[in-house]
């Protein structure tokens, strides 16, 4: 029998450019988690902690999938371990799961990593007979993720990139527009990517009048509702994206103030970072 050690990285994939899966060992939170939900890791001793989306998982094989883009020090820390390496910590899973029963044709919307948290849902939705369209979105082709996953876990995949590279070019709101217009009926769209993508997604659906759910990827620090630091104004109240969400109607959230505060460290991280590259003061 072979002995796995506790959050042994069993398979790491490269799919897309600084964009890696990673196959952890970690039976207890396979054990207990949904799609939507997420954990915090920890890469080192010492190290940060920094939350990243459940993206697949099998109980039987005690094993959680997520897909990491290195953007700072601690995913670049992460991208240098390699299989059978193990991390520090991985504690999950956390925030709420998704729940799409009411609805009967979702599109789901994924603007770059925000694959990693549509490809569950898509998953889900199938499983339970339910209408799915999936529109997902990316600079150029080279950070299209999921392409055979979605086509397999979807009526309709409708792919988008900014330069054309492949599918149509353009947003991922152009594809929804035209999608609408051409006379596609959907009850829900579930949107997740970079803020400002899904601030542009809500502005369009609140025009065609389509509800709309969002995942929120605020800073977060302990995940418990306790630090304060993933705090989001909902509809005109105080929420926490860790025990609130991290999904909430992207109607009613106050995009502007949490695209400023996701830039509050901006230059913290980049020192992190230059110090880890040796680039630190050379630039
Ligand atoms: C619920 C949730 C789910 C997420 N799922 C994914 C995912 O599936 N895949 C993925 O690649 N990324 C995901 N993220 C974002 C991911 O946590 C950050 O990219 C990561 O923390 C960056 O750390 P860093 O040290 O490499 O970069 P840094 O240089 O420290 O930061 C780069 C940017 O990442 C964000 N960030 C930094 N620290 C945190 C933190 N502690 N919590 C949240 N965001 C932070 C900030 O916007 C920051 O500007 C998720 C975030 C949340 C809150
Ligand atoms: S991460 Fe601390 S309150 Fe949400």
């Amino acid at each position: 029998m072979v002995l796995m050690k506790k959050y042994e990285i069993l398979k790491k994939r490269a799919l897309a450019s600084n964009v890696n899966e990673y196959v952890i060992y970690a039976p207890l939170v396979a054990k207990h988690c949904l799609a939507g939900q997420f954990v915090i890791l920890i890469v080192e001793p010492d190290g940060e902690r920094v939350p990243f989306t459940i993206c697949d998982y099998s109980r039987s094989e005690g094993t959680v999938s997520i897909l990491v883009q290195e953007i700072g020090y601690t995913t670049a820390k992460l991208a240098m371990l390699n299989v059978g390496d193990a991390l520090q910590d991985f504690v999950g899973p956390l925030g709420n799961p998704t729940d799409l029963s009411e609805y009967k044709n979702v599109v789901l919307v994924g603007g770059g990593i925000g694959s990693a948290v549509i490809y569950p849902q898509a998953k889900q939705l199938k499983r339970d007979g339910k209408a799915v369209d999936v529109i997902v979105g990316a600079r150029n082709e080279s950070l299209l993720m999921y392409v055979d996953e979605f086509k397999a876990n979807s009526d309709n995949l409708y792919l988008i990139t900014d330069d054309g590279s492949n599918g149509r070019k353009g947003f991922v709101t152009d594809m929804l527009k035209s999608l609408v217009e051409s006379g596609k009926q959907y009850d829900c769209v579930f949107a997740v990517g970079p803020l400002p993508m899904m601030r542009a997604v809500c502005n369009l659906t609140k025009e065609l009048g389509i509800h709309t759910i969002v995942s929120m990827n605020s800073m977060m620090v302990d995940g418990t509702g306790m630090c304060g630091c993933c705090r989001l104004t909902v509809d005109g109240k105080t929420k926490y994206a860790c025990i609130d969400g991290p999904e909430f109607d992207g109607h009613a959230v106050d995009f502007d103030e949490a695209i400023l505060r996701s830039k509050i460290y901006k230059e913290q991280e980049q020192a992190h970072l230059c110090n880890l590259r040796g680039t630190y003061g050379k630039n």
